[in-house]
């Protein structure tokens, strides 16, 4: 099974909807799921009871916190990462480089590797477009290679497991 790095951060919906319609969904397309989820997301899904959910639908831990120098690394490298629900605030600090968390220390690793396919689902207000640097940062991912989409409300976040290649590539 291909790895699929499944990455969260704390966007509405995300203790309702990142289980049923993103993670659940890309089990069931055959996908390896190494879930990574931001500290914010982490505790909303904890507090919603969801991590458990979550922790069935794969055979690799769901982590959120860095390792200890000392142990192992929980997660194979992916070859695909899904970066969905994206907040504003995550979506900035990845295409500045910033990784000061362990969901965008692993996508800032793969970030700008040609071998690898990282897709950014992100959910944002309208006004977020009158952000002076807003477009910037779409930009300086897209020309970086990754796939960058708007998850609009009102559609069911599983759309944006379309934008993904095969599983089995
Ligand atoms: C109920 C609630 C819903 C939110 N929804 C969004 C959202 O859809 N998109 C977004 O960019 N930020 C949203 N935010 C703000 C982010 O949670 C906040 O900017 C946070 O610092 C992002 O941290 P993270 O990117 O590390 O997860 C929401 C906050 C709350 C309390």
């Amino acid at each position: 099974m291909t790895v699929l790095g499944l990455i969260g951060s704390s966007c509405g919906g995300l203790d309702i909807r990142f289980r049923t319609e993103l993670a659940a969904p890309a089990a069931a397309r055959g996908w390896r799921l190494a879930i990574t989820l931001t500290p914010t997301a982490w505790h909303w899904l904890d507090a919603a009871g969801e991590l458990g959910g979550l922790a069935a639908l794969t055979d690799l831990p769901v982590r959120s916190a860095s390792r200890l120098p000392a142990e192992p690394r929980p997660h194979p490298d992916p070859p695909v990462f899904l970066f969905a629900p994206a907040s504003a605030n995550s979506v900035a600090k990845l295409a500045l480089g910033i990784a000061d968390n362990q969901a965008l220390t692993v996508l800032g690793d793969a970030l700008g590797d040609p071998a690898v396919t990282i897709v950014v689902g992100y959910q944002v207000q309208d006004s977020r477009f009158r952000h002076p640097a807003w477009r910037r940062h779409l930009d300086t991912l897209a020309e970086a290679g990754v796939r960058v989409r708007r998850l609009e409300y009102g559609k069911p976040w599983s759309d944006v497991l379309d934008v993904l290649p095969a599983s089995t590539e």
